[in-house]
């Protein structure tokens, strides 16, 4: 089977760091290279040659085309040879691949599969990066570990409590059981958190005071292949957020997204969006450094697996917990789904 399923949009890139400066990317395995052309659109390409395999992302952008730098070659947006210095004709097929490209919700995204099935449509739904009713901080980590990995920690945040103690953990979070339900090709892992104190981060951003407590809840969307959509939050204890009353507390949604680079590395692009104190800037520098802080604490765990995975390999027999339902349900849809690709 494969490590990966192809025809699906993933995220290449943040929008800002694609210029006409040509970026080396692999994606799936695959070198990759992305630049804009002069109108601004973005491209992607096999990050090789057509005549003897020089990574065109050592060359440049010139006359609205990347140009090899080993014999100035120069290809279009769309892949096509367009000059071959010192001769007229370019050589039947020269071109490289050229792989569906779309900027939305401030990401590049693309599409590593059979071209002809890349529909805009599929593009997952990440308005809150790009909305005017919500303030979003984000980042971009890469990680030394099976994207797989990046799935589990994000649908099983019982973790909070030990690995983010100092940030978004409070200890009674595992003693609150998960309620799983899939639809689709989406999971929601939900868990209502009650009459327990606030967390340090929701404490900075709210105005919880050391010894309030709150309700919270932690509504995980996980959308295939490797998508998040995290609704968190607390109230007021006993203050109805359960039902829907939220005006006693915060809402934030956590948002991952991550696109395999090799079977053992993965590229992780993370935001993170608030609807309240919009123009606070104090407050978006904080829960920038905060929300950085945490996520790179799920990176050194999951490179500390990958380690062990590699070293340890199949040999060992692991076991599953009742917080892994979430996590087991993911894996089946994610086995499923690449099968049948
Ligand atoms: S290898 Fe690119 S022009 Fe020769
Ligand atoms: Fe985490």
């Amino acid at each position: 089977m494969s490590v990966y399923l192809k025809n699906r949009w993933y995220v290449a890139a943040w929008n800002h760091e694609i210029t006409d400066q040509p970026l080396a990317r692999t994606i799936m395995d695959e070198p990759v290279v992305l630049f804009r052309d002069r109108n601004g659109i973005p491209a992607a390409l096999e990050d090789s040659c057509a005549h003897r395999y020089m990574a065109l992302s050592e060359g440049r952008v010139i006359n609205n085309h990347i140009q090899c730098p080993y014999h100035g070659l120069e290809f279009d947006r769309n892949g096509y040879c367009v000059l071959v210095p010192g001769q007229k004709n370019i050589p039947p097929g020269a071109s490289v691949r050229c792989y569906p490209v779309v900027e939305k919700w401030r990401y590049i995204w693309i599409w590593p599969g059979d071209p002809k099935l890349a529909d805009e449509d599929l593009i997952p739904d990440f308005h809150w990066n790009k909305d005017p009713n919500w303030v979003a901080v984000g980042d971009y980590f890469y990680v030394k570990g099976n994207y797989r990995l990046l799935i589990a920690n994000l649908l099983d945040l019982s973790h909070v409590a030990y690995v983010h103690a100092s940030t978004l953990g409070t200890d009674g979070v595992a003693n609150f059981p998960v309620k799983v339900t899939r639809d689709d090709n989406q999971i929601h892992v939900e868990r209502w958190i009650f009459d327990e104190p606030a967390p340090a981060m929701f404490r900075m951003v709210g105005d919880f005071k050391e010894d309030d407590k709150v309700d919270r809840w932690q509504l995980i969307n996980y959308l295939e292949p490797t998508h998040f959509m995290i609704d968190v939050g607390c109230a007021l204890a006993g203050t109805g957020a359960q039902e829907g009353e939220r005006s006693q507390g915060v809402t934030m949604f956590s948002n991952h997204t991550l696109t395999p680079e090799t079977e053992n590395t993965t590229h992780y692009f993370w935001h993170h969006a608030r609807n309240f104190r919009l123009e606070d800037d104090t407050l978006t520098e904080k829960l920038a450094n905060a929300t950085s802080t945490a996520f790179a604490e799920d990176v050194i765990i999951i490179e500390t697996q990958q380690d062990r995975i590699k070293r340890l390999g199949s040999h060992k027999v692991t076991v599953d917990i009742n917080a892994d339902a979430g996590v087991l349900q993911a894996r089946r849809l994610l086995d499923n789904l690449i099968e049948s690709e």
